[in-house]
């Protein structure tokens, strides 16, 4: 069968839903249309039936109690509850609080806002190989912390912080822990009581499920996490989250991450081998070309490789059949190199020349073929005319070159 372009390799910003998820949905718009919170009639009731089905869905993936699933719009706002609503909660204990360079914005801005408040944040920055570790994490406590806030595993990286170790941590010094889980759920098994996690954020529409739906686990037992809420109204969610409930996509969120559970081991088998074979395919051809972060320690589905002296835009350019995420992200109008990337240490022009590739439930191996092809055809024809690679083939250091005012 003939290859359908574009070929999508972007499943770290979102994903396709699952028909399995938008099945589980559909029903929920129209016949079980009802209000969850309506406790009087049957409309109502069903509503909550499906809610409470999805809590359980929820629960069961990432060990926790369907009483401890806070419903939410997204990871955003999940991290945003969870940052701001334990530093409001707790201020009167402490003020410092503790994340990293790296981490998504849905964390780094809640935590600027934060300091703009007055409260003390620490910036940990990784290591080349990314990873947020441990012992880090222990030095950085304080007797005025109140909230360790790390990822799980990076989203443009696919890394995997040092957890259960940070958890463990956090726990002997007495100290929340709160984990933007949005990469990790679904893909690595994840549970919170093993990890040590109080507060961890997931997102609906990175396993297959539906856009605009989330979840924060807030743990409830040793100990019970309290937060300040940030929408307040009919006193939903144990109070924590007012506003009526998005039901479909909580059904679908269930849904999604029921099929996750099921087809982990399966599904991390044929990806992971997916995602070497995109590996080996491109380092065994371009002698450049290096992995970001540290390889033996990703997502299954993820790499981001980095391609020395060739032009970023010319890159994409060369592969845009291949939908993937460049180590530039677009902010108005200028190109500015990803921070990750540079947390990592990498120069600007080799930022702008990474690629992020995602791999996902229906990549197929057609498609990782096509793209291993594309991108060494691309790179070796970019490299021909490259003058930087021309001076490196002359044994130029290019790394001493003084390249006069800007
Ligand atoms: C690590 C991480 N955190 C948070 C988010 C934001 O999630 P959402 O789109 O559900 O608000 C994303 C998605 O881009 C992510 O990858």
């Amino acid at each position: 069968m003939a290859l359908k372009l574009p070929i999508y390799m972007d499943h770290n910003a979102t994903t396709p839903m699952d028909p399995r998820v938008l099945e589980a949905m559909l029903p929920y718009f129209t016949e079980k249309f009802g209000n969850s919170a309506s406790r009087n009639h049957e409309f109502g009731w069903e509503a909550e039936d499906g809610v409470k089905l999805a809590r359980k869905q929820v629960g069961g993936l990432i060990g926790a109690d369907p009483k401890e699933i806070i419903w939410t719009s997204g990871s955003t706002e999940s991290n945003n509850l969870a940052i701001k609503g334990v530093a409001d909660m707790y201020k009167d204990k402490g003020r410092h609080i503790i994340t990293a360079i790296h981490e998504h914005k849905a964390t780094l801005d809640p935590c600027k806002r934060l300091a703009k408040m007055g409260y003390d944040v620490t910036w940990l920055e990784p290591a080349a190989d990314g990873i947020v570790t441990a012992k880090q994490v222990a030095e950085a406590i304080r007797e005025d912390t109140i909230l360790v806030t790390i990822m799980w595993a990076n989203n443009e990286l696919g890394t995997i912080n040092e957890l259960p170790a940070i958890g463990k941590v956090c726990k002997e010094k007495g100290v929340l822990l709160h984990t933007d889980a949005t990469q990790a759920v679904g893909k690595i098994p994840v549970d919170v009581n093993a990890a040590g996690v109080d507060l961890l954020s997931g997102s609906a529409h990175k396993i297959y499920g539906p856009k605009g739906a989330g979840f924060l686990y807030v743990r409830r037992r040793k100990p019970r996490v309290r937060l300040t809420p940030i929408i307040d109204g009919g006193g939903h969610e144990r109070g924590m989250r007012s506003g009526t409930l998005n039901v479909t996509g909580i059904v679908g969120l269930g849904k999604a991450c029921e099929l996750c559970r099921l087809e982990m081991d399966e599904e991390t088998a044929r990806l992971s081998k997916l995602r070497d074979k995109l590996d080996q395919g491109i380092l065994s051809q371009l002698e450049h070309a290096v992995i970001n972060g540290k390889a033996d320690q990703r997502l299954p589905q993820t790499t981001n490789i980095s391609f020395p002296y060739v032009e970023g835009e010319s890159m994409m350019m060369a592969i845009k059949e291949i939908a993937v995420s460049s180590g530039s992200a677009c902010t108005s109008a200028s190109l500015e190199p990803s921070y990750v990337l540079k947390a990592l240490g990498l120069g600007d022009e080799i930022a702008h020349s990474s690629i992020r590739f995602g791999l996902g439930r229906f990549t197929t191996e057609e498609e990782v073929d096509f793209t291993i092809d594309k991108v060494v055809t691309a790179v070796k024809k970019l490299l021909e005319l490259s003058p930087l690679y021309e001076m490196v083939l002359e044994g130029i250091d290019i790394n001493a070159i003084e390249w006069g005012a800007h």
